[in-house]
């Protein structure tokens, strides 16, 4: 059966998967690359930008898991971009170039109803306007029984953690402080939504932590 998965989601010690006012420079907002520094130097960054080498460490090995029997993606609208409002023309299409990383199926979540927007290599950004329960039913249809991937960003991850369908998820906590941003953890009780951590493993450049929503809170669904 398809699994919903949080998969490379990189995490600062107090809790910012994201830093404040994110724009067109800051994708991240400002000084959030320190949250994704783990990945920079892995092979698997390297030639997802057309580049050769790179480390195959740890923090390679889980960043290229994140893109195994994956069929389906599902992101936030600030994820997909820094337009916000009602959407101005159909010119922004992602921060990714002509052909994003995403080979499948992306449910993008907006109050802003957009056409399908299709991607060189298999992308297809499809805006769900109807909110998280069928942005989820949407992507594990077009899933085909593979899983799905949320990808981001904090307030998205932030909601289905609340609605408890999260299956597992693996974050990249990272050693930073970042003190201001998009915390992911503020008022959530993640024990209490069942969550429990189930592995940790210590990369170069980040400590791997896998949490799984244990059975007795499995039929969230
Ligand atoms: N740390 C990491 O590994 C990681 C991974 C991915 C992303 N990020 C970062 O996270 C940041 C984005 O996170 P974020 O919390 O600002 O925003 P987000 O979760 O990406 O998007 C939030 C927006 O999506 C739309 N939306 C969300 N839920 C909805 C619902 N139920 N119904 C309709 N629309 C809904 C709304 O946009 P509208 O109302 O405007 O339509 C909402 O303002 C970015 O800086 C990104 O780079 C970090």
């Amino acid at each position: 059966m398809s699994r919903l998965r949080v998969l490379s989601f990189a995490v600062s010690l107090d809790g910012y998967s994201a830093g404040p006012r994110q724009d067109l420079q800051h994708p991240l907002g400002v000084g959030g690359e320190a949250l994704m520094e783990w990945v920079f130097n892995t092979r698997m960054w390297r030639r997802m930008h057309g580049e050769d080498g790179g480390e195959t460490g740890v923090d390679n090995r889980m960043a290229e898991q994140s893109f195994t029997d994956i069929g389906a993606w599902i992101l936030g609208r600030n994820m997909f971009g820094p337009v916000r409002g009602p959407w101005p023309d159909e010119s922004w299409k992602g921060w990714w170039g002509d052909e994003p990383p995403y080979h499948a199926p992306v449910f993008v979540l907006t109050h802003h109803p957009r056409p399908p927007l299709r991607m060189a290599g298999g992308t297809e950004f499809r805006f769900v306007t109807d909110g998280i329960h069928s942005a989820l039913k949407q992507a594990m249809e077009a899933a085909g029984g593979r899983d799905v991937r949320l990808g981001g960003g904090v307030a998205t991850l932030r909601q289905y953690l609340q609605a408890g369908l999260i299956d597992d998820l693996h974050l990249a906590l990272r050693p930073v402080l970042m003190s201001s941003g998009e915390n992911l953890w503020h008022g959530l009780d993640m024990r209490a939504l069942g969550y429990e951590c189930v592995e940790s493993v210590a990369g170069e450049r980040a400590t791997h932590v896998i949490l799984r929503r244990s059975a007795r809170n499995s039929n969230a669904l």
